[in-house]
């Protein structure tokens, strides 16, 4: 039976970079006989603007029978990001209990990093916690048009919520190099990340092989930056870790290539692989957008989905084609556009 995977290109280059993906996908079926069947949603801010709405009304009961979910980026000039962002990419990752955003970082063989010293030995991933945090809906907006004009935002972080995203990391960690950062301000912030480090260090006396060092999130991104090579799990709130993700990715050579998976471990939803970069206005439409980002997604779905030989292949294309000069994007300061990235990484599949 083929394994059904819903594709939500949405806009700007996530358009460009679902494509390359899909051809990837299809040359890993032709190699690997690794059978999916596709259905494509063209639920997108061009969408928005023709019916007022991101995605239909019943958009989580279509996506709820698929294996797993295949998103480019979804955002465009003119529809303001809460409304793009809480009408589509936001309510799927709630719906479906997407708890963990993971979020690897690599440095490539040919792919330089603008820091001078940062190896192949940067190799860490980021545990964003994906559903609660500061991403919340509760708060206000008061006293509009006034001087006295005001804002408040409520952060959401439950026990439940926090013990089982540091399981996660634990986890992880366990299988890795058994090291987790977590991320904190416990300095700042008076209430709720003193109650994230109280129960990331419960969830760290469960796990005694494993070492465990709390880091202030301004200090972290300096060490993140400096040293890269020190991390192996980082375990981080949603914003942090959507902050650090970038920041990262960055500096392991562009956001361009980093990938992610927005996972429900309890499997009882289907999961969501996306590139972690957004739909880049600033190049859409010239076919120069960086595939990797959406392609290491794709093999982050494979390996979900139970084809690690498949997803070892798609990452066994990818080092290769990063490793070549002419087959390296703008971005990693390559002349190469997508299509070009995209001929490549099929020859390699074979
Ligand atoms: P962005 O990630 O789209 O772009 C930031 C910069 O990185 C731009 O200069 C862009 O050209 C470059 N870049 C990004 N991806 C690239 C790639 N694959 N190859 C080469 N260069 C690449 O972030 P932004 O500008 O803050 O956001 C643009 C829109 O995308 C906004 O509407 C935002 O809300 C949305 N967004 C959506 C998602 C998502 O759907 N998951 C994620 C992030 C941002
Ligand atoms: C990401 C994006 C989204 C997020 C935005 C577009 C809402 O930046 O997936 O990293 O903050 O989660
Ligand atoms: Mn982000």
């Amino acid at each position: 039976m083929p394994q059904r995977i819903a594709v939500i290109p949405g806009d700007g280059i996530g358009v460009e970079v679902t494509w390359a993906a899909r051809q990837v996908l299809d040359a890993v079926t032709r190699k690997h006989g690794v059978p999916f069947t596709y259905d494509e949603y063209d639920w997108s801010c061009q969408r928005y603007a023709a019916a007022g709405e991101m995605m239909p009304a019943d958009a989580i009961e279509r996506l709820r029978p698929y294996d797993a979910i295949l998103l480019g980026a979804v955002g465009w000039p003119g529809v303001p990001d809460h409304v793009s962002l809480w009408g589509l990419l936001i309510p799927i990752r709630r719906a479906f209990r997407q708890y963990v955003n993971l979020r690897p970082i690599r440095v490539f063989e040919g792919v330089r990093s603008p820091l001078r010293d940062a190896g192949p030995e940067v190799d860490f991933v980021v545990i964003r916690e994906n559903v609660e945090g500061e991403y919340s809906e509760i708060g206000g907006r008061l006293n509009r048009g006034f001087p006295d004009e005001f804002a408040v935002q409520e952060s959401v972080f439950t026990r439940p919520g926090v013990t089982r995203i540091a399981r996660f990391a634990f986890e992880l960690a366990a299988t890795r190099r058994s090291h987790v950062t977590s991320a904190t301000k416990s300095n700042g912030i008076v209430h709720t990340l003193p109650f994230w480090d109280e129960v990331v260090a419960e969830v760290a006396g469960e796990f005694p092989g494993v070492r465990t060092q709390s880091e202030h999130i301004d200090a972290l991104a300096a060490k993140v930056v400096l040293d890269p090579g020190r991390f192996d799990v980082i375990v981080a709130s949603n914003l942090f870790g959507d902050i650090l993700s970038d920041l990262a990715a960055a500096v392991a050579g562009s956001i361009g290539i980093a990938p992610s998976a927005n996972l429900d471990p309890t499997r009882t939803h289907p999961s969501m692989f996306e590139p972690v970069h957004g739909s880049a206005p600033d190049i859409a439409g010239q076919g120069i957008a960086n595939p990797v980002g959406a392609v290491w997604s794709a093999a982050l779905m494979l390996e979900h989905l139970g084809h690690p030989a498949a997803a070892a292949d798609v990452m066994a294309a990818v080092e290769a084609t990063l490793a070549a000069p002419e087959t390296r994007t703008r971005d990693l300061g390559g002349t190469a556009d997508t299509a070009a990235v995209v001929s490549s990484l099929v020859a390699h599949l074979g």
